[in-house]
């Protein structure tokens, strides 16, 4: 029976972490009657021991805000730097939750967090995971808190881009956030209507795309967008965007991509980058509600001393999954996906 927990918040921030920590830290503190510290800064905040108490004045009014209260860092436990070096300090975090006589720590974060508390863990440290991450790529979970939020945002995006690319007849190319997963950049493509989508799961040929857009001119379509993931590629090193090997380049793959696409169609082309953008601001309902019930589910376990978990969704259900089956891997779109059936069926492209 667990008394004493910590929290931190790990990685790129992502709406649904104040979420998530009001959700652990309310159910801890008025269901399991525990105690509860957030760490600050991620695991940064672990090693140096900055804390502050989590109760109800603080766990108070962070519901609908974005980012973390908590602060965060990308920081890797055995692989600090610290003074000009790079050190294993996982010992020195396991003292600092002795210190404060924690049960475990509830790690929210994505695909790197997994790794991280998984590392914690192996050194003896009893952790909990919540599954948080914009690009949706955590598995043995149908939804990360996150991706909602950023969704809407990227599929606002492109219906905004929709209007300006009519009114100038213009190709737009709209980088999406996902690191090397397609779930954002398809999901918002599908949801805003874009003519190609571009995915990592997917290397898209630049002549086929341009192709797409020619047919669409002569068809009376003017206009085109474009809805590229960051990690799509190219098909083949003789695609105009490849990059030959070891060559040093300033422009982005988007950027080439746009200017590949404006020389082959004689369209005029522009880029528009979303970055973080779709990772700030409130988080959705969606969101919202899948934090809360994960971070309560997270509670519940520790309450339960049940460490060792990663607290999944599965059919709307909250489910420990062993760390060991989360960590180090990565949830990609399937080829087989409905979402991928359903662009294809629509004649969007994917760029293959
Ligand atoms: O993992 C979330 C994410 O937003 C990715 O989509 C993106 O590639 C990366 O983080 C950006 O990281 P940073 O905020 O460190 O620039």
């Amino acid at each position: 029976m667990a008394r004493n927990i910590g929290i931190l918040t790990a990685g790129g921030d992502a709406p649904g972490l104040n979420a998530a920590i009001r959700g652990v830290g309310k159910a801890a503190l008025r269901t399991h009657g525990m105690q509860v510290i957030g760490f600050l800064d991620g695991f940064r905040g672990l090693m140096e021991n900055r804390t502050i108490r989590l109760d109800d004045a603080t766990l108070s009014g962070i519901l609908t805000r974005g980012g973390t209260v908590l602060g965060t860092s990308r920081d890797k436990p055995h692989k600090m730097e610290l003074g000009g070096k790079v050190l294993d300090m996982r010992d020195a975090m396991i003292d600092n939750c002795r210190l404060h006589e924690l049960d475990g720590l509830v790690c929210l974060g994505g695909g790197g967090t997994q790794k991280n508390a998984l590392r914690l863990m192996e050194k003896g440290l009893n952790v909990i995971t919540l599954p948080k991450t914009i690009d949706n790529d955590v598995p043995h979970t149908e939804a990360a808190f996150g991706f909602d939020t950023a969704l809407t945002v990227a599929t606002e995006a492109v219906d905004r881009l929709h209007s300006t690319a009519h009114s100038h007849h213009r190709i737009m190319v709209v980088e999406i956030m996902g690191h090397n997963a397609g779930w954002l950049a398809l999901g918002a493509g599908i949801g805003g209507g874009a003519d190609v989508i571009l995915i990592p799961e997917v290397p898209y040929d630049t002549r086929k795309v341009a192709e797409t857009l020619l047919d669409r001119k002569a068809a009376g379509s003017h206009f085109s967008l474009v809805a590229v993931s960051e990690g799509a590629f190219p098909v083949s090193d003789d695609d105009p965007v490849a990059r030959p090997e070891g060559e040093e380049c300033a422009e982005s793959g988007t950027a080439r991509l746009s200017r590949a696409l404006a020389e082959i169609t004689g369209l005029e082309s522009r880029v528009t980058i979303l970055g973080h953008v779709q990772r700030g601001g409130t988080p959705s309902p969606r969101d919202r509600l899948l934090a809360t019930r994960l971070g309560s589910a997270a509670a519940a376990f520790a309450a339960e001393g049940r460490w060792g978990v990663m607290v999944g969704s599965q059919d709307g259900e909250s489910v420990p999954i062993p760390l060991e089956e989360v960590a180090g891997k990565r949830r990609m779109v399937p080829l087989d996906h409905p979402w991928i059936a359903t662009a294809r069926s629509l004649g969007i492209s994917l760029g293959d």
